[in-house]
């Protein structure tokens, strides 16, 4: 299937021999910021520092929520976000089967259930059909991924989980500024969760962010982030829960702010560069797209391989990758095919199958259209001369 002569893998000239690189995420703003903090002495407060109630403020506004948490990481907003609603021993939580590590240990941290839910074929987002399957009286909490920067179906979710009392845990980690219907996502279950690690929509290096129009929930937050501190008085060293010590730092918070007022330029680069691969994609049978829609934020551009390709992901990807060109794969596992879950009683078929054909193109700011083409180049070359060979 991959033995064309042609192909770089095999001998042939690649598409890009010097090896296609990527920019730089952060600007001059970001570096001034930075430097500023260093010099106004006060570089962490345990959440409580000029720059983060600042961030946590702007944040909320943005979303038109009342209430923002920062944390260290989009795993311990999702770990504080979990804790606060209490989901503990006996309890279940569903989480979709494709996403990252953390939408499941945070729940398993906690010492509760993990119930993998399939996901829908065309979204890649978790299906309503197999999650009315699996709540029962035992569910606490859905963890809704909008996967790839691609929102999740919030009101068939909610259809499900509202009438029987279940939590939504949204984990925009990925979805930074993405709406459905105007709405931001973030904002239709009891949590939002955010990250900021370097490569997502907005970054602060490392970071995060809950958000909530729950004052309770809210207020159980921003105390678990700051080892279970009794109301705001940091001098007063009571504590009234077990918590942790997730404050964001000064630092993050400025760089934070810098790029969530640059959010939504980033999103509309990540969309042109999502436009220009279809583009130059378009007619390859081989190759199908995450579904699109008006509120996705493109955190990647999300191909899965069909036909004779299916299944073939990671021989693909070697291919391609000798042409010169960068593509990623997330996920090359579903959740149920980590060592960590093999346990879980069920493996969801879409995921599974999903899992062994995506692959995803950056459509970060920092690349150019050149780096969109060359990639694009590489990929039709190494499709077509799949198709090829294998007659
Ligand atoms: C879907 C998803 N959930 C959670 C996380 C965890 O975020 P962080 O890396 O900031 O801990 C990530 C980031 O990689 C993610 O992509």
């Amino acid at each position: 299937m991959f033995s064309s002569a042609s192909l770089a893998i095999n001998g042939g000239p690649a598409v890009y021999p010097g090896g296609l690189k990527r920019g730089k995420v952060f600007g001059e703003e970001e570096g001034q910021v930075v430097s500023d903090v260093m010099r106004s002495g006060v570089v962490s407060k345990a959440g409580s520092g000029p720059m983060v109630q600042r961030f946590e403020r702007e944040f909320a506004g943005f979303h038109g929520m009342p209430f923002a948490i920062a944390t260290t990481s989009g795993t311990t907003a999702l770990h504080i976000a979990v804790s606060a609603l209490e989901i503990g021993p006996g309890d279940e939580v569903i989480v979709p089967d494709l996403t990252f590590i953390s939408t499941a240990s945070v729940v398993l941290q906690n010492g509760a259930k993990v119930v993998l839910c399939d996901i829908d074929e065309r979204t890649l987002t978790i299906s309503t059909g197999d999650l009315l399957r699996k709540v029962n009286s035992r569910t606490k909490a859905v963890m809704v991924v909008h996967l790839y920067g691609r929102p999740a179906n919030m009101q068939e979710i909610l259809e499900i989980t509202k009438p029987r009392g279940i939590a939504v845990v949204e984990d925009c980690a990925q979805a930074h500024g993405a709406t459905i219907g105007g709405q931001k996502v973030g904002t239709f279950g009891d949590l939002g969760c955010f990250s900021f690690y370097q490569t997502k929509n907005m970054s602060c290096g490392e970071g995060g962010m809950v958000i909530t129009n729950n004052e309770t929930l809210a207020r159980r937050c921003k105390s678990l982030t700051r080892h279970g501190l009794v109301g705001d008085d940091l001098s007063a060293y009571d504590y009234d829960k077990l918590g942790f010590n997730y404050s964001m730092t000064e630092l993050q918070a400025a760089i934070g702010l810098v790029q969530l007022a640059k959010l939504d330029r980033l999103n509309q680069v990540r969309r042109r560069n999502a436009k220009l691969y279809r583009l130059h994609l378009s007619g390859l049978p081989m190759i199908r797209f995450q579904e699109d829609c008006s509120g996705h934020v493109n955190y990647c551009l999300t191909a899965v391989l069909r036909g004779n390709l299916a299944g073939e992901r990671d021989r693909f990807l070697e291919a391609v990758r000798a042409e010169g060109i960068l593509v990623n794969c997330l996920y090359p596992k579903a959740l149920s095919g980590t060592k960590l879950c093999s346990g879980a009683e069920d493996r969801p078929a879409t995921s599974g199958a999903v899992a062994s054909s995506v692959f995803n193109l950056y459509t970060n700011p920092d690349i150019t259209a050149h780096f969109v083409e060359t990639c694009c180049a590489a990929i039709r070359k190494v499709c077509l001369a799949s198709q090829e060979v294998s007659g």
